[in-house]
């Protein structure tokens, strides 16, 4: 059943697990999304980015949504407009029947983010539709960053608090050392949890992990095999993303992971049945194996056997 994305998330938050958050560009991740959900009992996020919906149209996503929730209809599940980028943008989503939206502003001053994530805020709770802010950058921190850099680009626990006053936002997600892709951290895997922690405290409403990729080595080993570059990208480990839940997260993004692991697939397809050139042939593997990927992480985030 299509909810709005804050009872779920809510939800989430009194019982401290985590709900994952899952990009999808087409029919076949679309099906690996639900069909985990289903096989680990877990409530869902589906979102699509700005460039996900340039890609179907919004009409598809919302028609693939609606076939998929009707199917499973016992599943819980909040349709997300990822990294809204104006009030238009979000607008457009919640017309069109979106349960939750993202507005990005967060490269604006505090004070301009504030003001659109307002304005979004005020038109999405008219229509009954959640609504997510970011505050800080998201990119990785290194070991000798000075305090200085690191609270020039890591959310300000002090503006978090006036920030979700004054917004009314539902929830936040506050840049604590994350960045997106597979090449999230220039050393080892670094998060300020402690801010996280002051943020939560502050705030108390869900918070959002974006770049929540953890690249297991399942997920690694399997693109390497079939000739994939990986350089030295890695991503969050898993106790990583444990101990962001225990310090208040309850929105977990993963979008990486699940192109990882499907794009595998193809190319295994591809180099050991040169001949073969019917799509369901390719397409099968990769959707068992993004299924595989997000039962897995379901566990860990807490969300299986939820519903
Ligand atoms: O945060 C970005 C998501 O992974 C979506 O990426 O804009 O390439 O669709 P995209
Ligand atoms: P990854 O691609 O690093 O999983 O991040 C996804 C994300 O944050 C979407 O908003
Ligand atoms: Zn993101």
């Amino acid at each position: 059943m299509l909810v709005k994305g804050s009872e779920i998330l809510n939800k989430a938050h009194q019982e401290n697990y985590g709900v994952g958050a899952f990009n999808f560009v087409n029919v076949e991740m679309l099906r690996a999304i639900f069909e985990a959900a289903d096989h680990a009992k877990s409530p869902l996020i589906v979102q699509a980015s700005e460039g996900a919906i340039k890609y179907l149209g919004i009409d598809m996503v919302l028609s693939l949504v609606h076939t998929m929730s009707k199917r499973y209809p016992h599943i819980p599940v909040a349709l997300h407009l990822d990294h809204g980028t104006s009030f238009e943008s979000c607008k457009k989503a919640v017309d069109a029947g979106f349960t939750s939206v993202m507005i990005d502003a967060s490269h604006h001053p505090f004070k301009e983010n504030l003001e659109l994530t307002k304005q979004v805020v005020d038109y999405a709770h008219s229509k009954n539709v959640s609504v997510e802010a970011e505050l800080g950058r998201l990119m990785g921190i290194e070991d000798n960053i000075s305090v200085d850099e690191k609270d020039a680009v890591l959310v300000n626990p002090d503006e978090a608090e006036e920030f979700v006053k004054v917004s009314h936002v539902d929830y936040l997600a506050p840049a604590i050392g994350t960045s997106h892709g597979a090449f999230k951290f220039k050393g080892e895997p670094k998060l300020d949890f402690e801010r996280l922690v002051e943020v939560k405290k502050r705030t108390n409403i869900p918070l959002v992990l974006h770049g929540a990729s953890s690249i297991p080595q399942s997920v690694r080993q399997a693109f390497l095999d079939t000739g994939g570059d990986l350089k030295g990208g890695k991503g969050v480990p898993f106790d990583f993303i444990t101990e962001s839940i225990k310090g208040g997260v309850n929105k977990i993004n993963i979008d990486t992971d699940l192109r990882l692991a499907f794009i595998a697939q193809v190319r295994k397809m591809a180099q050991e049945n040169p001949a073969e050139f019917d799509l369901r042939k390719y397409f099968n593997p990769g959707i068992e194996a993004v299924k595989a990927v997000i039962v897995e992480r379901m566990q860990v985030l807490g969300s299986a056997d939820k519903i």
